[in-house]
């Protein structure tokens, strides 16, 4: 018999995939539709203290083989968002908050809102730019994320899971800083800076003319990511980036993850991605004769 649980920084899973942040979780009831629909644990969209828009019209490009967008990290702020916190908890989702902000106190603000609310953990979105100006994102600062990280550890009890960029030289040193900052697990990776042009208009497509590429695209950029990370840190890794089949997932897991998110597959595979990519992982898992998802993890690297 196969298991799919997974126990990872101190969450028990029913399995390793999880809703990747900023997709179908506007509301308690679309993240409930989610974990309901399969999920192992939800992620929420990334929230800061207050309510903020997002970029103008455009925010997507649809390619053939992932999208690029750029949203702005549109959010009604963290007081209003607890509601729909509540709401999926009350009713059984496992909900894992996502947060950002300016500087180390409004992420540990934000994180102990979702601590008080429910969450079972709290990932870091550290893609914004900078608090000190410096025109970088936090998480291309080794000082940065283990300094941000710390702060949040200070303050809450649930694990903290800090989300690295791949849009970095070294990702291993910013794995490295988040442990040393407490990090209970690390998260790899957020969307690849990209951008696309419109020939007609000899112009950027998006408002903000650059975006975020995620999707198929990507999943080599991911993997990378965390085979390099497995080698350096001795955390637990969630794989993000294109899974969309169990054999990514499966891909996942022998660079390093003992666990993966899934984000734009859902615009292919709607709601029942999670269910299916669970049975496809299942599948490989019987016909190669693993029992868990453990054994898996790691396995490129023997
Ligand atoms: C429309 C959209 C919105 C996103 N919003 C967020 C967000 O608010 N916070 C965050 O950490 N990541 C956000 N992401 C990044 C995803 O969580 C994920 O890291 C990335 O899309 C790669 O996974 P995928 O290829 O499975 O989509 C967003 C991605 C998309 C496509």
């Amino acid at each position: 018999m196969t298991d799919l649980a997974v126990k990872l920084a101190g969450l028990s899973l029913r399995n390793p995939t999880l809703l990747a942040s900023g997709i179908l979780d506007e509301t308690g009831g679309s993240l409930l539709r989610v974990f309901k629909s399969g999920a192992g644990a939800v992620v929420s969209k990334s929230i800061c203290l207050l309510p903020r828009d997002g970029y103008k019209n455009p925010t997507i490009v649809e390619l053939e083989n992932g999208m690029i967008n750029a949203m702005g990290l549109p959010n009604p702020g963290i007081e209003e968002y607890v509601a729909e916190v509540a709401k999926a908890v009350k009713a059984g989702a496992i909900l894992v908050g996502s947060a950002f902000g300016k500087d180390e106190q409004e992420y540990a603000s934000v994180a102990k809102e979702f601590e008080k609310h429910g969450a079972a953990a709290v990932e870091l979105n550290l893609s914004c730019p900078h608090a000190k100006g410096l025109g970088l994102d936090i998480a291309q600062s080794a000082g940065a994320v283990e300094g941000f990280t710390r702060a949040v550890k200070g303050v809450v009890k649930i694990p903290v899971m800090p989300k690295l960029s791949p849009n970095v030289t070294n990702v291993a040193n910013l794995g490295l800083a988040a442990e040393r900052g407490g990090a209970d697990a690390i998260v790899a990776i957020n969307t690849v800076k990209a951008i696309a042009i419109s020939t007609e208009l000899r112009m950027p497509i998006l408002s903000n003319k650059y975006g975020g590429l995620s999707g198929p695209a990507i999943k080599p950029i991911g993997l990378r990511c965390v085979y390099d990370l497995y080698a350096a840190v001795d955390i637990p890794i969630i794989g993000v980036g294109g899974v969309t089949t169990g054999l990514d997932a499966v891909e996942y897991f022998m660079a390093g993850a003992s666990a993966v998110q899934i984000g734009t597959a859902l615009r292919t595979r709607g709601y029942s991605a999670f269910r299916l990519i669970c049975k496809e992982i299942q599948q490989f898992m019987e016909k190669e004769g693993f029992k868990t998802i453990g054994e898996m993890v790691g396995l490129a690297h023997e």
